[in-house]
């Protein structure tokens, strides 16, 4: 039997630390790299080796996988000088999960290319629960032959793998998921603020809303949260949303694509972290649609 591949991980934050134990948890010898070196201290405790730089990980590992919060996040660990991109071994694949621009993914493509390494942009749906217990959809983008190499990867991570086309696919399919998850939550935000102000107990709203042609996974995994109004510990901080809507818009304006709904998802995504939500979970715009309602305090 072929020897496994080394995996390399670099990003250990909500999302890229369960991914890592999932990928210790099915045996492959695994490495990381966190800008923040604690959160890297229960998978060491499992057996994961630490690296000091980006660019020593990519000298372990045949396959590097990176979960990294922004797109400044993603230009520091590939292109910085003790970078993946520089020391990426030839034959490697970088497979980048985070969400991100497709032209950020064809030029780390290109910049791989030239060192003899694959990149694949493929950025994954679902949550922390759905990263905890490996059920992620991973939509890729890039060169086929390493998307197939990385099968066994994506299976220790992930319930399905999409592969969607050439580099940027993968990146484009996830701002098209997430400009739609974001328009529904606003949906949602707003009918329950005008349901509670005209006397609607939550609860109620949430009870027939989720029996009802308008149900939706998100619509069922957010009514706690908004109707209890706990919005900690968030799962995907509107921070992240507000970059995700950023990097949809930017797209859609580059491609004239008119997204009416999404800008103003958009916009009250931005409204929201503006007066001091944006470490919330992102179903937390309903926080602040009861508060311009009047059913709430700001
Ligand atoms: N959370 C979700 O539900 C979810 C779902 C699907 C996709 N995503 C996407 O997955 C990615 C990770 O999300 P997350 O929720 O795991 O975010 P997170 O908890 O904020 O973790 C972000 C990671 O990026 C690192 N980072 C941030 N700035 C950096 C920099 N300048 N240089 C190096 N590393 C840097 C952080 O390091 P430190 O530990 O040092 O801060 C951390 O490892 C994002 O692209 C997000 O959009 C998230």
């Amino acid at each position: 039997m072929a020897p496994r591949p080394t995996i390399g991980i670099a990003g250990l934050g909500r999302m890229g630390a369960p991914i890592a134990a999932n990928i210790l948890a099915a045996g492959f010898p695994t490495t990381v790299w966190n800008r923040t070196p604690d959160k890297a201290a229960a998978l060491l405790e499992h057996g994961a080796a630490w690296t000091d730089t980006p660019g020593d990980l990519a000298q372990t590992a045949d396959i590097v996988l990176t979960s990294l919060a922004d797109p400044a996040a993603v230009e520091r660990v590939y292109f910085a000088p003790d970078g993946l991109i520089a020391h990426a071994r030839p034959g490697a694949i970088l497979v980048d999960l985070s969400t991100g621009s497709p032209d950020m993914a064809r030029r780390i493509a290109d910049a791989a290319q030239e060192g003899g390494a694959a990149f694949l942009d493929a950025p994954v749906a679902g949550s922390i629960p759905a990263a905890t217990s490996g059920q992620l959809g991973i939509m890729a983008g890039g060169d086929r032959a390493a998307f197939d190499r990385c099968a066994e990867v994506f299976s220790a991570i992930g319930k399905a793998a999409y592969y969607l086309g050439p580099s940027g696919s993968g990146a484009t399919m996830k701002l098209v998921a997430n400009g739609i998850l974001a328009v529904l939550v606003q949906a949602v935000a707003e009918g329950v603020a005008l349901g509670e102000k005209a006397g609607l107990a939550t609860e109620d709203i949430f009870t027939v809303l989720n029996a009802s042609s308008a149900a939706a996974p998100v619509v069922a995994a957010k009514a706690t949260a908004i109707a209890d109004r706990a919005y900690l510990p968030a799962t995907f901080t509107l921070g992240l949303m507000q970059k995700d809507l950023w990097l949809v818009l930017s797209l859609a304006n580059e491609l004239q694509a008119p997204m009416p709904a999404t800008s103003v998802a958009h916009d009250m995504v931005l409204a929201a972290n503006a007066t001091g939500k944006s470490a919330l979970d992102f179903s937390a715009v309903a926080l602040l649609m009861e508060e311009l309602a009047g059913t709430r305090e700001p």
